[in-house]
């Protein structure tokens, strides 16, 4: 049988990555696809450079000129951004071919669509790389577990920010410093005020959260907060209550709908998941029948992302002459089963929390501050009184709440930022125990 042929939009840290993997391994790989995988063209913007990496391949600087080649069976775009990437694909798709894509923004900013025309087009649109890098989360969510109702995901999955947090943990580097290294590495995305921010990791979140629950993308709806704010203070108190910070994504399904929220979380240190370092990502993911499993790996990177994005190759390349209404759908349920379900807002979201405050150090205070937590009914699960320095009279107080309702939490912060007895804003942090219940 002929081979495959592939049109690449990208030639960078994954586009290379693809074309390395693919011919390293590509005995193997043939004998999986049933035929061979060969890259026809790529699109980059600096054709010397791409030329020097891969002398083999006719390389053009117009992507759409590998959308319209009339050879090209599967366009693999790894080149990143919204625009023109959407109107790549979308003619990839209209010209009947198939999508391999790493690019989670556009699928969480533009999925409805793309896989509407997909639909129409019988074209398939393949996204492992899209969500934890390497780790087959969207096979596991769409495949592996359609027996079971999911009830929550919780992950790291924003490999640049687990790997400035675990080195200003363990190496006490600074965080500009760590930042430089992630993108020196290939783990940020072009603008890392994504990866900081917590924007990519709400771009998986979404994804992950159609899958898991039948509906729609609603990248818009996600509670997102990133590291940028994070103080070494705070690491190093959590460190000595039993905790450790992570940048998580949590989507839950509650009976009042379902929450999607990213923001630097609380986890006990004695979690698997509080030890995922580095790089590495870690998707929990909470079903009814299965239980609670771990999916751990490297989230990102060369070889790793490509390992992802020459799977889908592989899956499309055996399933293109199926069928299209027989194959895997999109979203794991069938388009005309996708439905809306309420999303929470985070004033609705129940979870515990991490508080710090710097107050100033004479009787009674504390008691005003215990005051406003019992009559918004916040319980208090533990605290921690740091000793003044000789010369200050302003401490650090750190409190740990049992569960509650954010706006609980919300209000209390108010109230507790107008006494005069405490200096700035308090810093709060959301926990999770990620009980397996
Ligand atoms: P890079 O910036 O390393 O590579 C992008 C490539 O696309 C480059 O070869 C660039 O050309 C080319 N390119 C960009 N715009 C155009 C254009 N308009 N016309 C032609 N070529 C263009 O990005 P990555 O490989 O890191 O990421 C690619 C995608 O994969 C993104 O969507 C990213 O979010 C996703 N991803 C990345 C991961 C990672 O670890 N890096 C992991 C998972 C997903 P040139 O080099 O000449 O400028
Ligand atoms: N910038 C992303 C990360 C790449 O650091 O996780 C993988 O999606």
């Amino acid at each position: 049988m002929n081979p495959v042929r592939i049109g690449l939009l990208g030639l960078g840290t994954v586009g290379r990555g693809t074309v390395t993997v693919l011919r390293r391994n590509q005995d193997d790989i043939t004998r999986r696809a049933g035929r061979g995988i060969e890259i026809r063209m790529a699109a980059a913007r600096n054709l010397a450079k791409a030329q020097n990496f891969a002398s083999d391949i006719e390389i053009v600087a117009d992507p759409f000129k590998v959308v319209d080649h009339p050879d090209i069976d599967i366009v693999v775009e790894v080149m990143g951004g919204i625009e023109p990437t959407r109107e790549l694909i979308l003619r990839a798709l209209r010209s009947g071919k198939h999508v391999v894509t790493a690019n989670k923004a556009l699928l969480a900013e533009h999925g409805n669509e793309i896989f509407e025309v997909a639909q129409e087009t019988g074209g398939m649109v393949a996204f492992e790389a899209a969500v934890a890098g390497g780790i087959p989360i969207i096979k596991t969510l769409r495949e592996g577990l359609t027996a079971n109702r999911i009830e929550w995901i919780a992950g790291i999955i924003n490999g640049t920010s687990n790997f400035i947090l675990s080195q200003m943990r363990s190496d006490g580097k600074t965080f500009d410093d760590v930042l430089r290294m992630a993108q020196d590495l290939g783990y940020a995305e072009a603008d890392p005020t994504f990866d900081i921010e917590g924007v990519d990791a709400a771009h998986k979140l979404t994804i992950m959260a159609a899958i898991a629950f039948g509906m729609p993308m609603h990248f818009e709806s996600v509670y997102t907060e990133g590291i940028s704010q994070l103080t070494g203070k705070d690491i190093q108190y959590a460190e000595e209550l039993g905790y450790r910070i992570k940048l998580l994504g949590i989507t839950r399904r509650t009976s009042e709908g379902v929450e999607l929220r990213v923001h630097p979380t609380l986890i006990p240190a004695k979690r698997l998941m509080a030890n995922v370092e580095g790089v590495m990502n870690a998707v929990l993911v909470k079903a009814d029948a299965l239980g609670a499993t771990l999916l751990c790996g490297p989230g990102a990177g060369s070889e790793p992302t490509a390992s992802a994005v020459v799977a889908d190759l592989v899956d499309v390349t055996r399933m293109h002459t199926a069928d299209p209404e027989h194959r895997v759908p999109h979203l794991a349920f069938q388009p005309k089963y996708l439905c809306e379900v309420p999303i929470l807002s985070m004033d609705q979201v129940r979870t515990a929390y991490y508080l710090r405050l710097s107050v100033y150090d004479r009787p009674g205070v504390l008691a005003d501050i215990t005051r406003i937590l019992a009559d918004l009914e916040v319980s208090i699960e533990a605290m921690l009184q740091k000793e003044p320095s000789a010369s200050a009279q302003w401490v650090d107080i750190v409190m740990l709440t049992h569960m509650t309702v954010e706006k609980r939490i919300n209000a209390a912060i108010v109230r507790m930022e107008a006494l005069e007895s405490i200096s700035g804003k308090i810093t709060r942090i959301r926990m999770e125990s990620l009980d397996q219940d």
